[in-house]
């Protein structure tokens, strides 16, 4: 058993604070819904590492948003349903497609600088199953690095903001089923607790669940932990998305490549030099990020290789050099040269499509508890995310949250609050575990399942739970007790999901099924797992 809280606590002896907001996370979830809270309320804006540390500073294609005159929201919207494969929910998507374009226009207020072209227009670029340009970027390939830039300057400016740097939100609070703070711990390991009228998750995702992902070390699924042991739902955890192409050179981190080098015209070869993506989809290497991605590992395995190429090398030395400068750097360190040379790629954990479950305005079933960004589940993404999409959805539902929470009555005073469990004193290399962990997720619950290696994963993690009740007080432990926690719910989900969809492939049920399973996999601490119907069938 998850117990409710990983620490024991008494809010009566502990250093006590109060504000009406807090949001946890500092990318753009967490940075542009403090803008938008701060303008008739005082927030505390945590953030585990520096403001400018987060996974979004990582994002390099771009923010998808209908702003050409050549596009519709009905095109952005069927692209994302035919991404989704099913899943997603037509009201989350409605909103996306129609409130994006407006938020665009906000984030350029806060002093964003999208790229334009010769003609001054915002430049537009391709990714893949888009049917148009319709993604702008920033500085060619460092989209996430400029809007965080732009909106953490802001922040700093702001006075009803207070920012709280290397602080780790440990769990959050609740009394009477509504969340009512959370337990901080500050950079010196003290621990205290902040009272807030509302609380929002903006904590990112889980790519330190797998070995290899192009997510930094800080997205350790903490919001999704920590959402679920309050009590609130968490959706459709089987879906993650592996981005098809990670660097793989030896001794290089995972770096991201791009999904946008592809749609300016780079193609994937084999190591045999072969392209085959025409094999796999009409749309090649423009397919939906599963389809690509298991292609490549189906040409891996194929091929007895752990990488295959990407070629743009056809390009221009101009083109290479202006779009996607970032890129062409990193790959230079290693001695690998864009404008002649193959890049070895590889798929690498990239992102979550599920996670805790929240309503149009991003309130989750615990109230007072919003969720923002990719901890959250609003049901845009379905089984599998169209790219470019997720800092649209930060936006445009961090937006909704901040008038949500405008309506809310303060909550009044706390009664005692404390937590007792008896926990064992142990020393606990927790760092070991974590490999472990990642090593167990990338094998049983990868791009490719099947029963016999979800049930292994699956009992291995039940053995880890003896974590859970040990005395730890470090960020390391904390961190990988939130992996845990939503590794076994992954693991749970993949294994009850018998079809494959989207990004859940499961070598022993191949085919979708959209007679039983067109349906949501809910979990919560209270009543486990429930089955949901899904929606009607795309257009
Ligand atoms: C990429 O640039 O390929 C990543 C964009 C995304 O994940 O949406």
């Amino acid at each position: 058993m998850i117990p409710r809280y990983i620490v024991n606590f008494d809010l009566e002896r502990m250093r006590r604070e109060r504000t009406d907001v807090v949001v946890v996370g500092a990318g753009i979830a967490g940075l542009y819904t403090a803008l938008q809270v701060s303008t008739y309320a005082d927030v505390i804006l945590i953030s585990k590492k520096k403001l400018d540390d987060s996974n979004t500073r990582w994002a390099q294609g771009g923010i998808a948003a209908v702003t050409a005159k050549s596009d519709s929201p009905a095109l952005h919207r069927q692209d994302t349903l035919v991404a989704g494969a099913g899943l997603c929910s037509r009201a989350a998507v409605e909103v996306l497609v129609h409130e994006g374009p407006e938020r665009l226009k906000e984030l350029i207020a806060y002093g964003t600088q999208f790229d334009k072209d010769d003609e001054g227009r915002y430049a537009l670029t391709r990714e893949g199953a888009h049917s148009k340009r319709r993604i702008l970027h920033a500085h060619g390939d460092a989209t996430g690095a400029e809007i965080v830039r732009a909106l953490s300057e802001r922040v700093r400016e702001t006075p009803r903001i207070t920012v709280l740097e290397d602080h780790f939100v440990i769990d959050v609070v609740t009394h009477e089923q509504q969340c009512v703070g959370v337990l901080v711990m500050g950079p010196d390991d003290d621990m205290f607790f902040i009272q807030s009228d509302a609380t929002v998750l903006a904590t990112g995702g889980a790519g330190q669940l797998y070995r290899y992902t192009t997510n930094p070390e800080i997205a350790t699924a903490d919001g999704i932990a920590m959402a679920y042991r309050a009590g609130a739902e968490i959706q459709d955890v089987e879906f993650i998305q592996f981005h098809p192409t990670a660097l793989y050179y030896p001794d290089a981190p995972r770096f991201l490549i791009s999904e946008a080098v592809r749609g300016e015209g780079a193609i994937l070869r084999n190591i045999n030099g072969q392209r085959f993506m025409e094999q796999y989809h009409p749309l090649k290497e423009l397919a939906p990020r599963d389809v690509v991605a298991r292609a490549i590992v189906t040409e891996m395995e194929r091929t007895n290789s752990a990488y295959v190429y990407l070629d743009i090398t056809h390009e221009s030395e101009e083109l290479i050099k202006h779009r996607f400068p970032t890129i062409y750097k990193f790959c230079l360190q290693y001695g690998l040269d864009m404008v002649t040379d193959w890049i070895p790629v590889a798929p690498a954990c990239h992102y979550i499509m599920g996670g805790v479950r929240t309503d149009l305005h991003g309130e989750t079933s615990t109230s007072r508890l919003f969720a923002c960004g990719e901890v959250s589940c609003t049901g845009v993404h379905g089984a599998n995310r169209l790219a470019s999409n997720s800092l649209s959805e930060a936006v445009v539902f961090g937006h909704r949250i901040a008038k949500r929470i405008k309506e809310l009555a303060p909550l009044g005073a706390l009664p005692p609050i404390r937590f007792e469990l008896p926990r064992e004193h142990r020393p606990a290399n927790v760092m070991k575990e974590r490999v472990k962990l990642q090593k167990l997720m990338l094998r049983h619950v990868g791009l490719k399942r099947h029963e016999k290696g979800l049930q292994k994963a699956s009992q291995e993690m039940e053995r880890m739970m003896r974590f859970f009740h040990y005395a730890l007080r470090d960020r390391e432990s904390f961190e990988f007790l939130n992996l845990l926690n939503t590794a076994l719910l992954t693991t749970r989900a993949a294994l009850l999901r018998e079809e494959s969809r989207g990004s859940h492939y499961r070598s022993d049920f191949p085919q979708t099924d959209d007679l039983i399973w067109r349906k949501h996999i809910i979990q919560s601490i209270q009543e486990g797992v429930r089955i949901e119907g899904g929606e009607a069938d795309v257009e």
